[in-house]
């Protein structure tokens, strides 16, 4: 059998948040097997959140090696791997050794706030929107990086002689992959950066000035679906194209096939991410909402507007592991079908402050309408309400910015798993949710975007066509009951702003 015969596989390696998870395809775009290791979060102080560089990219290898055995699949069988990651997450190594040179910022770290309010008051934040599509907000990677370099004089110097590489988690692991051959990203990734001008492509200099990154430590970008280059013979045997790359939220509206513009999807992971195609051109925001890149194949750029939320299942995960009051995800579900509304109660889960459309790094968590009857259940599930929410309050800035009614909501996530959820979702929106039949859809993307650069796949209506099935939620809720339960929630996010000022 020919070497190409052979390879009829696509690996997306998915580099979230909480786990590692490695995916493998077979040709129709089925996943044969899902691999999943977590790895530790570190709260070194309060609104502080580190991982591990290397343990990031253990898991990963590790999960990688276990799904190929679980799929019983060779890795010379395998004709691409493309990798989708949490984004902003900053990373800086030495380019001699590899080497982590601090514990790595993870997107949702909140110590760069007070030098985000710095940048606000000198103005920045007009010029910085305009050239990246984003807002003055600690989430982002430029100040992360500016604050792992201003730890010592001795760091600045170094990466001014090109000793040190900065990467988010998508170069990161692409430098490992490859054995240190390969420092670059893809579009997507750069552009939650804070130094990328998503006009021009390219890093922008008066940005990699005011943060005092020097270019050279920089990775190359490329396009979302291309073979970048190969994997080390040393770690599978074999040497494998590597040949997508997309940052997580970016990875699911194309998993999603959301090609066209005005499509939208929702994923609900550790946070929740709305994305809108906007087509061609970036559409500027008066709500809150980012501009940002949703893919570059070829020389085709599409943008979309993305409202992010910053914890979504990771409320779930603090009912389960601080409050110890379900063991698991699908008990939260059980538990809130178990009471017939949250009696009141609101639970406003601005753990790390909150995103879109707010932008209140000062903002902490809060529960409102506390009675002597409150019970768990009520806990539960207005954690999971607020889940919805949040999703309404990005919802209605997405409308409101983009003209557009988008009267479908795609979804894809984790917690879509949760029907109550779903259900409660679309009454809030008084929009029709359509839940993906494969709720992975940012591997799938990753897979997409790999498949379709070595010619797996041939065009994006070849990718249509590989769509399963797909479970709707009807609104069923009264327009006047939706109407009060948003403003209970308006109202207990308005106590919760600016709380730790
Ligand atoms: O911007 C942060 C996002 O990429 C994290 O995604 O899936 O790890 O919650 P996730």
């Amino acid at each position: 059998m020919s070497d190409n015969r052979k390879r009829r596989y696509v690996v997306a390696l998915d580099q979230g948040t909480t786990s590692s998870r490695a995916i493998i395809y077979d040709q129709n775009a089925c996943a044969l097997a899902v691999e999943q290791l977590t790895f530790p979060q570190y709260y070194p102080e309060p609104g502080h959140v580190e991982h591990d560089a290397l343990e990031i990219w253990e898991t990963q290898l590790q999960a990688l090696r276990q799904a190929l055995q679980k799929a019983s699949v060779q890795p010379d069988e395998v004709a691409a791997i493309g990798i989708t990651n949490q984004r902003e997450t900053t990373v800086i190594w030495e380019r001699a050794t590899g080497r982590p040179i601090a514990p790595a910022i993870v997107w949702q770290c909140r110590r760069t706030a007070g030098r985000c309010d710095e940048l606000r008051r000198a103005g920045y934040d007009k010029i910085i929107r305009s050239k990246t599509g984003l807002v003055v907000d600690a989430y982002f990677s430029g100040t992360k990086a500016e604050w792992l370099l201003d730890r010592s004089p001795e760091l600045r110097a170094r990466a001014a002689k090109g000793e040190l590489l900065f990467g988010t988690i998508d170069t990161w692991l692409l430098w490992k992959l490859s054995g240190g051959r390969l420092h670059i990203t893809d579009v997507t990734n750069a552009s939650r950066t804070l130094l990328f001008n998503i006009h021009t492509l390219d890093w922008d200099d008066e940005l990699l000035q005011l943060f005092g990154i020097p270019r050279n430590m920089l990775p190359t970008v490329c396009g979302s679906s291309e073979v970048y280059g190969m994997t080390d013979r040393d770690l599978l045997g074999v040497e494998i194209p590597l040949a997508g790359i997309a940052g997580d939220q970016q990875a699911a509206l194309f998993g999603q096939g959301c090609f066209a513009e005005g499509m939208a999807k929702n994923t609900y992971g550790t946070g929740c991410f709305l994305l809108m195609n906007t087509g061609e051109m970036p559409r500027e925001s008066k709500r809150g909402l980012l501009t940002t890149i949703a893919w570059k194949i070829g020389e085709e750029v599409q943008y979309a507007l993305e409202g992010s939320v910053f914890i979504a299942g990771a409320g779930v995960q603090w009912l389960r592991d601080e409050l110890q009051i379900v063991q698991d995800a699908a008990e939260s579900e059980r538990l809130a079908r178990s009471v017939p509304d949250s009696n009141g109660v609101y639970v406003v889960p601005a753990f790390t402050g909150l995103g879109a459309p707010y932008w209140d790094a000062y903002a902490r968590g809060g529960i409102f309408g506390l009675t002597r009857d409150t019970s768990r259940a009520h806990i539960a599930r207005a954690m999971l309400e607020a889940i919805a929410y949040q999703t309404r309050d990005v919802l209605d800035a997405m409308r409101a910015d983009s003209g557009l009614a988008i009267s479908r909501l795609l979804v894809d996530g984790g917690a879509t798993q949760n029907s109550f959820l779903m259900q409660y979702q679309a009454d809030l929106l008084g929009t029709e949710v359509v839940r993906a039949a494969d709720h992975e859809s940012t591997a799938r993307g990753a897979a997409f975007l790999a498949g379709l650069a070595i010619g797996m796949w041939s065009s994006l209506d070849d990718l249509r066509r590989l769509a399963g099935e797909q479970m709707s939620f009807s609104p069923q809720m009264a327009a006047g009951e939706r109407e009060d339960r948003y403003a209970g929630w308006q109202k207990a996010v308005e106590r919760v702003k600016g709380w730790i000022d």
